[in-house]
């Protein structure tokens, strides 16, 4: 199982967890005692010294990255009107809200277990979704999440060396863009092979720019907003759009929404480290997630207080056109350096946990051994990274921002809405389990509604990405059953292989409900 190590003799390989902006894993850590007796060891002993004010940076660190610089675009393409748009971020918000506390719950009441769905799902629903999890993680989330954030960084760095004077259709332009994002792909696993502090010094520098930026560029929105005369009129028929959006639209324009908001599950990883966890983990919930709405919020409202609709709703590249709005060519380089800079930053922090979701299954057994492996000088899993930088790099290739994004979300979104009927299926069998945060019950019933809606819809809108997305998470069907046949502490019978089946979908009634 993914473990936890804090103590200080591995202090060189480990990372104090607020240090990551993104802590998928953060249970992931890098053990460099190879023993399994070692793991037992350490397992359980996190140090609480997370307290509110971690909690809130990394929160909000972990979420902004490249998403509010790049879904504008396809938001408003979306929805078709300025009105709608801004609905769409704000509920996109409010889903990461709900998500998050319902998260906290399922965090608090599993607090041993490491966090993360691959728990959460094995306790409520055991093995098969868990492992169908921790596959899609490897094969699609973790890939295609990386592939995301680095296509949206060669967009503006191709801007900032081609001034978009370059026209996008053009297949020079196509290549380039594909070209740097690899190259940020290989860089930064590179990085993270030579050391694992360079990776994380990384981090702190760009989490500061990118919310300066985005604080910069909510208030230029403000002045401009209380100056009429420069601003573009967007406001004054707000929800006249050219046409009226449908169901499956809206469904894409949040999953657009969402793609920013995403890493509101992160939240919960930090609750067993917190000191007081009980009260900090509500209270950074409540004010981290708000203070990202807000900030989304005021981005995007500058961006249509300062740009003509066309614009936004033709760019991949929104903070260029908005920064050349407003302070001439300077200023779009300006703003495409820190944008870019967001993004490596963010690239970074989900190439680091990547990995380590990768290291870690495979020590678990699910991969080859080899990805299970550590370098001998520099203590970094270099297989590990190797291996994530192929998919990511076939995921660059194969994909554009919209449909990487569509792509990602359905599989996302069928686990996060899987982890929330957990909760409300242990809050029926299970109601005696110690929840120290209880969250009020409308709202995992509410994020149930919403997020069927979220993971069926864009299989009408987006067939094509949908469906191969559910093919990559349902491939992991037969490695599971190869996995349990190879380790199967019962041997290899096939009976024994259906009564695993039929346990890990909680409907066998012999012999407990199933393994934990
Ligand atoms: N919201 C981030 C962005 O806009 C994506 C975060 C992805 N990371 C994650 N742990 N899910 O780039």
């Amino acid at each position: 199982h993914p473990t936890s190590s804090t103590s200080s003799d591995d202090s060189n390989l480990s990372q104090s967890h607020h240090h990551d902006t993104d802590t998928d894993t953060i249970d992931v850590h890098i053990i460099p005692l190879s023993s399994s007796e070692a793991i037992d060891r350490q397992r359980g002993d996190l140090q609480k010294n997370v307290t509110f004010s971690n909690g809130l940076t990394l929160v909000v660190g972990v979420i902004i990255g490249s998403g509010i610089f790049a879904s504008p675009g396809p938001v408003f393409a979306y929805s078709k009107s300025v009105g709608v748009s801004l609905i769409i971020w704000f509920v996109s918000g409010l889903l990461a809200f709900a998500g998050s506390l319902c998260y906290a719950e399922l965090g608090s009441a599993m607090p041993s277990s490491g966090g993360g769905e691959h728990a959460y799902l094995n306790h409520a629903f055991g093995s098969l979704p868990a492992f169908l999890f921790s596959w899609s993680s490897i094969a699609l989330l973790k890939p295609a999440g990386n592939a995301i954030i680095c296509v949206v960084f060669a967009e503006y760095v191709v801007n900032i060396v081609a001034q978009s004077s370059w026209d996008p259709t053009q297949p020079m332009r196509h290549w380039s863009n594909k070209l740097i994002a690899i190259a940020c792909v290989l860089v930064l696993s590179g990085l993270n092979s030579i050391s694992v502090s360079v990776g994380t010094r990384i981090q702190d520098v760009f989490t500061f720019i990118k919310v300066v930026t985005l604080l910069v560029i909510g208030i230029a929105g403000l002045v401009v907003l209380g100056q009429k005369s420069l601003s573009s009129h967007n406001f004054d028929h707000a929800f006249e759009g050219t046409s009226q959006p449908s169901l499956g639209d809206i469904a894409l324009g949040l999953y657009s929404g969402l793609w920013a908001y995403d890493g509101w599950n992160n939240l919960n990883y930090v609750s067993s480290e917190m000191k007081n966890p009980t009260r900090d983990l509500p209270r950074v919930i409540f004010a981290g997630v708000p203070i990202v709405i807000i900030f989304y919020l005021l981005a995007n409202t500058a961006y249509y207080a300062v740009l003509p609709e066309e614009v936004v709703m033709n760019t991949n590249t929104v903070a260029i056109d908005f920064g050349k709005q407003m302070f001439g060519s300077t200023g779009g380089v300006l703003f495409a350096i820190c944008v870019a800079c967001s993004c490596f930053g963010a690239a970074n922090g989900s190439i680091f946990t990547g990995a380590r979701v990768i290291y870690a299954s495979a020590r678990e057994g699910y991969l080859p051994k080899m990805f299970g492996k550590v370098s001998e000088k520099r203590r970094t899993p270099v297989a590990a990274l190797g291996l994530q930088a192929v998919m990511t790099t076939i995921m660059i290739l194969g994909g554009t921002f919209s449909t990487l994004v569509n792509f990602y979300s359905v599989a996302a979104w069928l686990f996060y809405l899987s982890s929330i009927l957990g909760l409300l299926y242990l809050r029926y069998h299970e109601p005696n389990l110690k929840r120290p945060f209880k969250v009020w019950m409308v709202v995992p019933i509410l994020f149930t509604f919403f997020g069927l809606f979220l993971f069926l819809m864009p299989f009408v809108q987006a067939p094509l990405e949908s469906c191969l997305s559910m093919v990559i998470v349902l491939s992991g069907l037969p490695l599971w059953v190869v996995k349990e046949l190879v380790s199967g502490n019962r041997g290899t019978r096939w009976q024994d292989l259906k009564e695993k089946v039929m346990h890990s979908f909680g409907i066998a009634p012999a012999g407990g409900r199933h393994e934990r």
